[in-house]
């Protein structure tokens, strides 16, 4: 028995990276747990690992950047399985571009859904969870945005800082509904995401290795382990935190 057996999980942006580790790594503990995002390959891609490591996911394609979307996601989620009682709200996309150059569509697309993407997400997940006696909810934020700036990244660092601030207000919002809500912030995570526009693997690895003080970059099961800390009862006293994990870049 874990924490998370018989519990209910769902992960935006789980067909792929952090995502999809962070799914594996609650289907382990033993949840349930429904992965969604835009691309049905990618989701069914993680619902075949789950299943074949003996657990039980699902699929549901959905935008979060549309607020139909996501009652429909939350509604299928507790259709499929009986509940939700832990969201993870990690979709999200990086936008680069000098802020004075940036196309207008470009700063649009990337508020939408780094920021309103989460927003919509809470806000359909907390309706469910007021109703059925609280839950937990894990947004995903960056240190790019609250923790540090990079030139070339203001479209997205603006909407992860939103996240961070969202975050906050939401778990005073909601803590005494039984909801606790907290963000993490990573840094340079061994996905593409991490990888400049033109870099390959070896290039962002030596990048890092001589400018992060602990010389890598993290890896998914460093972030899924952090996550799913920050989903269960271990963290209890955690209300409005957002978790840093980037190997020293803001110390
Ligand atoms: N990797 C890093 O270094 C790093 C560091 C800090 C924070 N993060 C954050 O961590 C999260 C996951 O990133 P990752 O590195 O794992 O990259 P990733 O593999 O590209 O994951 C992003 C996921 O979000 C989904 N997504 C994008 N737009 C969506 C939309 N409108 N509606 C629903 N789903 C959408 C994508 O699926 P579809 O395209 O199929 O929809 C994809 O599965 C992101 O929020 C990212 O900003 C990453």
């Amino acid at each position: 028995m874990s924490h998370f057996t018989g519990k209910t999980a769902l992960i935006t942006g789980g067909g792929s990276g952090i995502g999809r580790a962070t799914a594996l790594a609650f289907a382990r503990k033993g949840a349930s747990v429904v992965v969604a995002g835009r691309t049905e390959s990618s989701l069914a891609e993680t619902v075949k690992l789950i299943e074949e490591a003996g657990g039980r996911a699902a699929g549901v394609a959905a935008d979060v950047t549309r607020s139909d979307d996501v009652a429909a996601l939350v509604n299928a989620t507790t259709t499929r399985f009986g509940a939700l009682d832990i969201a993870v709200n990690n979709a999200g996309a990086a936008f680069t571009g000098m802020l004075a150059d940036l196309d207008e569509d470009a700063w649009q697309r990337s508020l939408a859904v780094n920021l309103t993407g989460v927003w919509l997400s809470m806000k359909h997940e907390i309706a469910y969870m007021r109703e059925h006696g609280g839950g937990v909810i894990v947004n995903m934020a960056s240190t790019i945005g609250a923790h540090r700036s990079v030139p070339g990244m203001g479209a997205y660092a603006t909407a992860k800082a939103g996240v961070s601030a969202m975050t906050r207000t939401a778990a005073r919002e909601c803590v005494r509904d039984g909801i606790r809500v907290n963000a993490i912030s990573p840094g340079p995570i061994d996905t593409p995401a991490s990888m400049r526009p033109g870099e390959t693997t070896e290039q962002r690895d030596e990048r890092i290795a001589a400018t992060l003080p602990l010389g890598r970059v993290g890896t998914l099961e460093e972030v899924a382990a952090a996550i799913t800390w920050l989903a269960s009862p271990d963290s209890g006293f955690a209300v409005g935190h957002d978790l840093v994990l980037d190997g020293g870049s803001t110390a």
